[in-house]
């Protein structure tokens, strides 16, 4: 069996967080080989790399040249940065995983989709919601048709500051040059959004055809340039509407995704929780279903087995990674993880990839529809949208270079 050397460039937060420890546990477990880290901050890189007895290096394309067998790269820089580092690792023809969301514009995805193309790798996007354990069982049960045919799909979600009253002096905006800073973040949608939109596609079961969604920024200091609440409403293909609201101040709502279907219901207030309310009709009636949730012991760690839900027939969920020390959360980078060694080592393509350009596709029709004064936008979109131009005009204004040349 060839396992796949993987190499690390951005060893920040979310690095150390999960993918880093993610990393060294499947190499620990023989399922990929971790090779070498890199971090344009040198200190960094040098700290990570001591931490996991591994080479560092300051430079993605020394590293690469170095160690002329790392079959792929795991991209964990900022996201306006997630388009540049791909192709340059596509142009040393290794495969790449990149973090979600893919990039921060169309023409910046398709960057890393044609460096990738032309170089003959493939490329994975790291979106880790829906390989979540959890999720994963959700989307058996829909497979199954045990809810019928999904109508409605329902995310709201208060991030971060989320009690917090409004600002005085605080005026609705319309979002305006939302990453003109080009610095790690780049608004709620992008970074939430991308996630929540993934699940909604997924959970819906089909392809979105149109979206209206309004954007607004409340905060008053001039520093904060995104948006802080943001509300999409997502036509379906398939008839069902998607619903995606997320704050990160004032009103004071609860977490909640409710998937509901023709035959019965998911309401769940904790995405990541030990439990999976679903509610089916059952002759006639409604009926709560038990959902089983069996762990067992991996050293120091409570790891989950697998889920049974009870419906007849059962339907189970078996945690792949069950002998790794590796939470339910980051399971799913578990799973982005091996869908890029999979790549690397069997010729597989990976599970994701184009998924994640519509999850920045669904991102871009919300900030376009915004700023058109809720105006419904059609996907997919053909072109490049104002809102893509105005960053793009906002690179080169700051830079002196497209972004997409960058
Ligand atoms: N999937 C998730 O749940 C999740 C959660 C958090 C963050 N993220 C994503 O992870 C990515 C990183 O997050 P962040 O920006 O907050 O992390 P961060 O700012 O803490 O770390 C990014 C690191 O990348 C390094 N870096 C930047 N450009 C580089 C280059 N060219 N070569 C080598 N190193 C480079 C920086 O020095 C920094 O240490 C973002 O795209 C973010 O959206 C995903």
């Amino acid at each position: 069996m060839t396992l796949a050397k993987i190499a690390i460039v951005g060893c920040g937060r979310p690095a150390q967080r999960w993918h880093l420890p993610t990393l060294a546990e499947l190499a620990r477990r023989g399922r990929i080989d971790f090779v070498a880290v890199c971090d344009l901050d040198q200190e960094l890189a040098a700290r990570v790399g001591g931490d996991y007895g591994l080479p560092h290096y300051a430079n993605v394309e020394e590293m690469l040249d170095r160690h002329k067998d790392i079959m792929a790269v795991d991209v964990v820089t900022g996201d306006p940065s997630h388009h540049a580092v791909a192709r340059l690792v596509a142009e040393h023809g290794r495969h790449v995983l990149v973090e979600k969301p893919m990039a921060v514009t169309l023409p910046c995805c398709d960057v890393i989709v044609d460096a990738c193309r032309r170089n003959g790798v493939y490329f994975e996007v790291a979106e880790n919601y829906f390989r979540m354990p959890k999720q994963r069982a959700i989307a058996k049960i829909l497979g199954a048709g045990i809810l019928g045919e999904i109508v409605r799909v329902h995310f709201v979600e208060p991030k971060g500051r989320r009690f917090r009253s409004f600002e005085a002096g605080a005026k609705p905006k319309n979002i305006g040059r939302p990453v003109s800073r080009f610095a790690s973040y780049s608004g709620v949608f992008l970074d939430t959004g991308a996630h929540r939109f993934s699940q909604l596609r997924i959970y819906a079961g089909s392809e979105p055809t149109r979206m209206v969604a309004a954007l607004r920024k409340y905060r008053a200091d001039p520093e904060f340039v995104h948006e802080d609440w943001g509300h999409a409403l997502v036509d379906f293909d398939s008839g069902a509407v998607g619903v995606y609201e997320t704050s990160r101040l004032g009103e004071e709502t609860v977490k909640y995704c409710q998937i509901a279907g023709t035959q019965g219901r998911i309401l769940d207030h904790d995405t990541f929780g030990p439990q999976l309310p679903l509610r089916v009709m059952v002759g006639g009636g409604m009926r709560d279903i038990p959902v089983e949730f069996q762990r067992r012991r991996v050293g120091d760690l409570d790891v989950l087995n697998r889920i049974v839900v009870h419906t007849d027939p059962p339907i189970t969920y078996e945690n792949p990674y069950a002998d790794c020390a590796i939470d339910d959360w980051s399971v799913g980078h578990a799973e982005e993880i091996m869908s890029i060694a999979n790549a690397a080592a069997n010729d597989e393509p990976p599970e994701y990839g184009l998924g994640g350009r519509k999850d920045v596709e669904m991102c871009m029709a919300a900030y376009e529809s915004s700023i058109q004064g809720m105006r419904p936008v059609e996907l997919p979109i053909h072109g490049i949208t104002s809102y893509e131009k105005m960053l793009h005009d906002d690179h080169r204004d700051q830079f002196g270079r497209a972004i997409d040349q960058a």
